[in-house]
Parts: C-alpha cells; structure tokens; sequence
C-alpha cells in the first residue's frame, strides 16, 4: 500500500473497534501518525494501537466520553501534549468523527433522556470536535464524517439515530462552504450495514442476515475495511477536489432504490436484543425487501411500569 499519507497525522474518533478501528489501521497503514480515541473499550484501543505498530505504523490512544461535550476541549489539550512530543509541533491533517453507539428504539419508546444521549454522541460531538480542531487543522486539511444510509433514508427502528445522521450530513455542507477558503475538504461517509458490534444480535439470525444479503445490490454485509478504503481515499490528496459531498458506501440497498414495488409483508421473525429492544423484521413476498423494527421487550416495559410506580 502507498505511503500517502506519510508525514500527516489524524484523529480518528471510537477507534477502539469496528469502523473506526478500520478507519485507524487503514490511515496508519497509508503513513499517517493515528491519535485513536475510545470510551469504555480499553481494551480494544491498545489491542489496536497494538496492531498498528506491529504493522510498522503509529499510533496512541486518548479516553474521551463523547456523549460528554465538556470532555472535548480536555482530550484536545491531551492530543495537542501527545503530537508535540512525537512529531514536535500540535498540527493536525484529517479529522474523522466515527464514535457513535446503536440507536434501536421505536417513536413509542423515545425518551428525552435518550433522545439527548443519541444526539449528544451522534450530532453534538462531531459538531465541537470540528470546534476544537479548527485551530489545528492545517489547511488542505480534511474532515470525514462517519454518518449513515439511514441518515436520507430515516429507518422506523432507528428515528432518533436517523435524524442525528441526518443532521451531520446537513452540518457537512456548511462546514464545507466555511472551510474551503482554507483549501479544507468535509465530507461524510455514509454506510449501510457493516458487520461490527453495533448489529452483532442482528447478525446472530441466519433469516435476517439472508434477507439483509439478498437486499443488498452486492450481496453482502459490508466489512470496516469497505468503509476505511473511503476515509482513505477521501483523505489522500486523490481525494483533493471532493467536498460537501455525503458517499453512500453500503453496497446499496434494493428497498431503498425502489426496486420492488411488492410491499405486501409475507415474513415476520425475531431477530434479537438491541439493548432493551426486541428486534423484529418483516420481509416481503419477494423476498428482497426487509422493514426493521424495534420495540421494547416485555420485561423492559415492565421494568418502567415499575419504575414510573415509584418502586424502582
Ligand atoms: N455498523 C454499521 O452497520 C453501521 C452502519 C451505518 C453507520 N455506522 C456508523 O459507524 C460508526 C461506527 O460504528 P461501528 O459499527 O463501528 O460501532 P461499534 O463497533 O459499536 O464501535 C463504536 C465505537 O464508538 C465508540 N463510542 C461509542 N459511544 C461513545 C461515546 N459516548 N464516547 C466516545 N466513544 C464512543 C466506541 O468506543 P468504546 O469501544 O470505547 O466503547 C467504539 O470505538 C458510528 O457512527 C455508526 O453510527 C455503522
């Protein structure tokens, strides 16, 4: 692989596993120097920074909750310590905002609690990340937003998620606008089904994977390495002239690209737990068209009744 991003260094936020570490490894691998940041995965932050140098690359590792705006300024000064002691000046190329954490949950069982921790990670921390870089950034620079296809095409089992995607897909473009005089390109990518943690109980059923393959223009669950390949190329000087843009990467959808006309439900089966969610997906009778949906599981609703009672 070409050293292209030799000399530059990135910020590559939840590196500690799925995309983002993909995204970590990928950039380490094209030359850059990688500050990867993870909450509560420890472990999974120094197994990557692990991997990176035993691959000849270089990287470190920074704790930062993101659901937590406070702690942006803070893990900034911390990079800014970490990149003068390494490479002797605070300079920073690419920015890639990828934390986010799974967003099952129905309209019926949205609370304001949740609403706010979605858009907190989601939305709120991409937006003061860019903040703070600001100073940093060199010009030519690159910011890369990890968004999601459900950012245009909202899903029903995920509308607080959707949204909070949606709003980084709008807050590129006027990034863009603001930070080209720089020579500065933001952009976001956007996938669809990735096999990570995020839609691990998805994955644990044999139908729905079936059905999210068989509604899938390629065939197939994406991998990290789909979506890195992106980051990359958008971050390399191959990807100068892109900006504003919003690339869906996700093998695309057949639904989604209106391909089937049949809505008529033929299937409906439990996928698994998303957190307190049941997951549920109905195919249709084509067999390539698939709705998700979550609803809270019967002991969940149960645990809140209790709770609203006053007795939890
Ligand atoms: N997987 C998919 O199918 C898919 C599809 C479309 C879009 N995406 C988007 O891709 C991005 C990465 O998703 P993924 O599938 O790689 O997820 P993942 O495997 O669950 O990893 C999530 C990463 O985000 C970090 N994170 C979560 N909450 C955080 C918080 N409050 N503060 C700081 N870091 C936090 C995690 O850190 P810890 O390990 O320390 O907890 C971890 O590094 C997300 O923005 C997601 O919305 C994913």
């Amino acid at each position: 692989m070409s050293q292209s991003l030799k000399g530059k260094t990135a910020l590559v936020t939840g590196g500690s596993r799925g995309i983002g570490r993909g995204i970590a490894e990928r950039l380490a691998k094209g030359g850059a120097t990688v500050a990867l940041t993870y909450n509560a995965g420890k472990a999974g932050a120094d197994e990557t920074v692990a991997a990176i140098e035993a691959s000849g690359g270089k990287a470190f590792a920074l704790r930062a909750d993101l659901a937590d705006a406070g702690a942006i300024p803070a893990l900034f000064d911390r990079l800014d310590r970490e990149l003068v002691d390494r490479k002797g000046n605070a300079a920073l190329d690419i920015l890639v905002n990828n934390a986010g954490n799974a967003g099952w949950g129905s309209l019926g069982d949205a609370t304001p609690d949740g609403w706010d921790k979605m858009f907190a990670v989601h939305a709120r921390a991409p937006f003061f990340m860019v903040q703070s870089a600001l100073g940093r950034l060199r010009d030519g620079g690159r910011i890369i937003n990890v968004s999601s296809a459900a950012g245009t095409r909202a899903m029903a089992a995920v509308p607080i998620y959707s949204m909070a995607k949606a709003a980084i897909n709008n807050l590129t473009h006027a990034l863009a606008i603001e930070l080209g005089p720089r020579g500065i390109t933001v952009n976001t990518v956007a996938p669809g089904w990735v096999r990570t943690d995020m839609n691990a109980a998805v994955r644990e059923n044999a139908d729905m994977v079936t059905a999210i393959e068989a509604d899938t223009a390629l065939g197939r669950f994406g991998e990290t390495s789909d979506i890195a390949a992106v980051v990359a190329f958008l971050a390399s000087d191959e990807g100068r002239w892109i900006t504003a843009q919003v690339i869906e990467a996700s093998g695309v959808s057949a639904k989604s690209s209106g391909q089937h006309s049949s809505r008529k439900p033929d299937r409906t089966f439990n996928i698994g737990q998303g957190g307190a969610h049941a997951l549920r997906a109905t195919r249709d009778t084509t067999g390539r068209s698939l709705t998700v949906s979550a609803q809270l599981s019967d002991q969940e609703i149960a645990r809140r009744q209790i709770s609203d009672l006053g007795i939890l």
